[in-house]
C-alpha cells in the first residue's frame, strides 16, 4: 500500500516536470535556427549577474549579442591613451562561454564619441591627419583587442540623413567623404576575418536608403570589404511602410550584401515625429499624455504591437535568404532604451518579453511566422 503510494507521488512528479516542461516557451533562437541568427542587446548589469534571471534567459533565446554601450568610444576609450576593455571583455567572455556571437558596436560614429577626439592639444579642431590617425590608433586597438573573438563589427554607425545627403559629422568636416572608406580599410587590416558592416536608421526608408546605396557602392568600386548593411529597426506601430521595406531589403541584396536588422524595437507609445528616428543626441519634452500607459499595457496595443511584429518578421521571412541576423535592442521592456530615449522617464512595451521576463502575445505572432514559411 505505502509502495504504490510513493509510486503515485513519483509518477504524479514526473508528470508535472513532463507537463510544465512542454508549457515552457521554446527559446527564439531555436525557432528560427534555419533562417537567422537572433541576437539581443547585454549591458553589464545582467552579464555581472546583477539581475539573476537575466543570463539564463538570454543564454536560451539568443545566440548572438551586442554591447548595448560598452564598446562605444567613450566606454572604451574614454582619454587619449586610455583604453579600459574590462566591461567589453566580460561580455565577450559570456558570449564565448554559451556559444553565441559576439557583434562589436560601434567603431566611427558622431554620438558617444568624446568631444577630445576631435580636438587638438590647444583646444583647436584636430587636422585631418591627425584625425585619421588617431581614428586608425582606435580602431587598431579596439579591434585588435577583440580579434578571433568579434565575429563582426559596426564599422561606421548613421553617416547619412533621413533625406540621403552625407551627415555634416565631425568625421565628415574634418576629414572629408572618405572617413567612411578610411575605417572600413583600417578595420580590414586589424581583423581580416571579421564581417564588416555599415550600419544606419531609416535606411529602410527610400530616400535615406539612396544615400546609403552609393556609398556602398564606392567602397565596392575601391575593393574594401563590406559584408552587410545594418538596419537598425528602431521602429513604431505605423512606420516604416512595409512595402519600403521590402523594396530597401531588395536593393540591399542587389548589391551583393547580406542584410542585419541590428537594433530592432517597436515603439508604442505616442512620440512627436521629429524624433521618428534614433539620433540619441534628439531629446523631446515630457508631457503627461505622452506617457499614457505607466500603469500597463492596454491587451489592445499588446495586439496592435504582435499584429505589427508579425507583419515585420512576415517581410525579413521572404527575404531570409539575404538576412542573417535579427538583433532586439534589450532582453525585455523593462531594459529598452525607449523608457528613456527621447523622452526621459516613460514606460515603454516595444519587445517581446514584459519586465517579468513573460513572453508577450508578440512573441508569439513571432513565432508563428517561422511556422508559416
Ligand atoms: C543607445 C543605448 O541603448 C542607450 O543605452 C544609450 O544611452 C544611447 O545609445 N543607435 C545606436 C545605438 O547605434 O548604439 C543606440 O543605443 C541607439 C541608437
Amino acid at each position: 500500500m505505502r509502495k504504490n503510494c510513493i509510486f503515485s507521488l513519483f509518477f504524479a512528479t514526473i508528470m508535472l516536470v513532463f507537463v510544465s516542461c512542454n508549457r515552457e516557451t521554446p527559446g527564439l533562437k531555436d525557432v528560427f535556427e534555419k533562417d537567422f541568427l537572433i541576437g539581443t542587446a547585454i549591458n553589464p548589469y545582467q552579464v555581472l549577474g546583477k539581475d539573476a534571471r537575466a543570463k539564463p534567459f538570454i543564454v536560451k533565446n539568443f545566440n548572438s549579442v551586442t554591447a548595448e554601450n560598452e564598446m562605444k568610444w567613450e566606454r572604451i576609450h574614454p582619454k587619449p591613451g586610455v583604453y579600459d576593455f574590462a566591461l567589453a571583455d566580460s561580455a565577450v567572455a559570456f558570449a564565448q562561454k554559451n556559444h553565441m556571437s559576439m557583434i562589436g558596436h560601434v567603431l566611427v560614429w558622431h554620438s558617444q564619441t568624446p568631444d577630445w577626439v576631435f580636438l587638438d592639444s590647444l583646444g583647436k579642431p584636430a587636422t585631418r591627419d591627425a584625425l585619421l590617425a588617431r581614428m586608425k590608433d582606435h580602431i587598431f586597438t579596439v579591434v585588435g583587442h577583440f580579434k578571433g573573438k568579434v565575429k563582426g563589427w559596426d564599422v561606421v554607425n548613421e553617416a547619412v540623413n533621413d533625406d540621403g545627403t552625407i551627415r555634416k559629422s565631425k568625421w565628415y568636416q574634418i576629414i572629408g567623404e572618405d572617413y567612411i572608406e578610411k575605417a572600413f580599410e583600417y578595420a580590414h587590416e586589424a581583423d581580416p576575418d571579421a564581417e564588416l558592416y555599415y550600419n544606419d536608421y531609416n535606411n529602410e526608408q527610400r530616400a535615406k536608403r539612396e544615400g546609403v546605396v552609393p556609398i556602398i557602392k564606392a567602397l565596392q568600386k575601391s575593393g574594401l570589404r563590406i559584408d552587410a548593411v545594418g538596419i537598425q529597426g528602431h521602429w513604431h506601430l505605423d512606420e516604416p511602410d512595409l512595402n519600403e521595406l521590402d523594396e530597401s531589403l531588395s536593393s540591399y541584396a542587389a548589391l551583393g550584401l547580406k542584410i542585419v536588422i541590428t537594433e530592432m524595437e517597436v515603439n508604442v507609445l505616442p512620440t512627436p515625429p521629429e524624433v521618428y528616428g534614433a539620433d540619441v543626441q534628439q531629446q523631446a519634452k515630457y508631457l503627461e499624455e505622452l506617457n499614457p500607459y505607466k500603469n500597463g499595457c492596454p491587451d489592445s496595443v499588446e495586439t496592435h504591437l504582435a499584429n505589427r511584429y508579425s507583419d515585420l518578421f512576415s517581410v525579413f521571412m521572404k527575404h531570409k535568404k539575404d538576412i542573417t541576423r535579427v538583433t532586439f535592442w534589450g532582453i525585455n521592456d523593462g531594459y529598452s532604451w525607449k523608457n528613456n530615449w527621447p523622452i526621459v522617464g516613460r514606460t515603454n512595451y516595444p519587445l517581446l518579453f514584459d519586465r517579468n521576463y513573460q513572453p508577450k502575445p508578440a512573441f508569439y505572432s513571432v513565432i508563428k511566422t517561422a511556422k508559416e514559411k
